[in-house]
């Protein structure tokens, strides 16, 4: 067996493990955007790799940080920190009523989680202060997203836009941004010709700079 597939093989038998381990079920595949993709995407979910690196390489949560995922989806992202052992606050929102209802029961074991079936902008988490984004939307509300998190600067809210197609948004004198390109990985999407390997940290620019 060639050294690629065995590891295909040991990567897919961890990512079955973790979605086993976390909510009982493998979450594969994807479900279309409500909205035919006009204004929002497809629920598609980062991978487990990718998750690793981006919390556990890129950026270091706090112990009191308390995250949001923005357009949760089948919810692999809190299942790779809850897989860690990660304790935080996590508050994940999802607009697809399927999608977040059974990720809500699913999840319903862990107290420190929160799944809301609803869309972002009508209850927006001003006590957060962590945004992981893998694009839930497109430009228009992006827009919306930009000026919430403004409101809220107070918090130093710290964005991590994976896969950053609408980061023109932050070309924005209020705000400053770094772009990492991981490298390394080898997925799913790479395989089917579609690796996303850009992370942008989007902060607020502190008043002096
Ligand atoms: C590409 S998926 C990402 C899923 C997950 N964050 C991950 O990385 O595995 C984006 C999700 O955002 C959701 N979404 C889009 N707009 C939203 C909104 N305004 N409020 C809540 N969820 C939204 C979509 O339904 C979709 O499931």
């Amino acid at each position: 067996m060639s050294n690629s597939l065995i590891n295909t093989l040991r990567r897919k038998s961890k990512t079955l493990w973790i979605d086993f381990y976390i909510q009982r079920k493998s979450l594969r595949g994807t479900v279309a955007s409500l909205d035919g993709n006009k204004m929002m995407y497809d629920t598609a979910s980062t991978s487990y790799d990718m998750i690793k690196i981006i919390f556990f390489n890129y950026f270091k949560l706090a112990d009191r940080d308390i995250i949001v995922d923005v357009g949760c989806g089948k919810g692999r992202v809190f299942n790779y920190l809850l897989y860690r052992g990660l304790t935080n606050k996590m508050i994940g929102y999802e607009i697809n009523e399927m999608v977040a209802n059974e990720l809500k029961q699913n999840l319903s074991r862990y107290k420190n989680v929160e799944i809301l079936s609803e869309n972002i902008f009508e209850n927006f988490p001003t006590h957060a202060n962590v945004f992981y984004m893998f694009n839930p939307f497109k430009e228009g509300m992006m827009q919306d997203f930009k000026e919430c998190i403004w409101k809220m600067k107070d918090n130093n809210p710290v964005i991590l836009y994976y896969n950053p197609t609408c980061l023109n948004v932050f070309d924005d004198n209020r705000f400053v941004y770094d772009i990492k390109t991981i490298s390394g990985i080898m997925n799913d999407s790479k395989q089917a010709g579609w690796h996303y390997d850009k992370l942008a940290i989007i902060r607020i620019k502190p008043v002096n700079s």
